[in-house]
């Protein structure tokens, strides 16, 4: 129960990634916030989560890339009010472009994209700075893609957007080094099974993809106690994925 009293948000918690990794984190004890779109998408996460004896979530339904500024820090200022702390952020949200040339992508795609993979994760962050502050042991964990730290030909607007993603978590580690108590880091799963991968990588097998299960013990190291002290870093977990298999 490393995680007992903390109060962790993670965004894109209804699906893939964010889904597990709320509930991983709920079952060690965190009150988790799951933040998505879809309340009844979230209903399902929360009751899974009580089904399995985690800690009591909380549900949000927030749409990331419609908010502004003073939504977001409503956002925040309701989970000062309700919950009183926050220790961490996880942000799982994303918005995917489909693969093509840059002729073929128009301009209201990338700003989905930015607004969701990017935009988002900086003004929810900001928002919360006072209540990550005010924690004695906070973690930010940003989640982006391997597109993003070598944008490649057709990953186009999504590429860039990650790429951003992964400087703004630098510059908010650099900005905030002198804190001992608050740190900065970006995961990049690899391929994983998830909606979105199959998405991505229409041609994979999905059953040779590592499981989402496998990546939880870098979510509760990396948003808990054991990664005190560590901030600015790009964590790679290497889960084994061979792509040539294809049986
Ligand atoms: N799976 C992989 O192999 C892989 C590899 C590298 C990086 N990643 C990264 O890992 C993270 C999770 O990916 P995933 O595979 O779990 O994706 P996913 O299954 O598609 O989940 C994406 C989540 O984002 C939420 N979301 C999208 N737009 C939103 C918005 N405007 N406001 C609020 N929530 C929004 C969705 O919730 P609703 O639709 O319910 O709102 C959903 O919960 C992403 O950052 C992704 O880039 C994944």
């Amino acid at each position: 129960m490393e995680f007992a009293d903390r109060v962790i948000l993670v965004t894109g918690a209804s699906s893939g990634l964010g889904r597990h990794a709320a509930r991983a984190l709920a079952l060690a004890g965190a009150t988790v916030v799951l933040l998505g779109r879809h309340e009844k998408r979230l209903d399902g996460v929360y009751d899974d989560i009580l089904a399995a004896g985690g800690a009591q979530p909380v549900i949000m339904p927030f749409d990331l890339a419609e908010a502004d500024d003073p939504r977001f820090n409503a956002l925040a200022a309701t989970l000062a009010h309700q919950l009183g702390r926050l220790d961490g952020i996880l942000h799982s949200a994303a918005q995917f472009i489909k693969l093509s040339k840059l002729e073929h992508q128009r301009l209201k795609h990338w700003e989905a994209a930015f607004a969701t993979n990017l935009m988002a994760p900086f003004a929810l962050t900001r928002a919360c700075l006072p209540l990550l502050e005010g924690a004695e042991d906070a973690a930010v964990l940003f989640s982006a893609e391997e597109h993003g730290l070598n944008p490649g030909p057709y990953w186009g607007g999504f590429g860039l957007s990650q790429a951003a993603l992964i400087a703004l978590a630098e510059l908010f580690a650099a900005e905030h080094q002198d804190n001992p108590n608050l740190r900065f880091n970006v995961l990049i799963p690899g391929p994983v099974s998830s909606p979105m991968r199959h998405r991505t990588h229409p041609g994979e097998v999905p059953e040779n993809l590592p499981k989402p299960e496998s990546l939880l013990p870098f979510y509760l190291t990396w948003l808990g106690p054991q990664s005190r002290g560590r901030s600015g870093e790009v964590i790679r977990p290497d889960l084994g994925y061979d792509p040539s298999r294809q049986d």
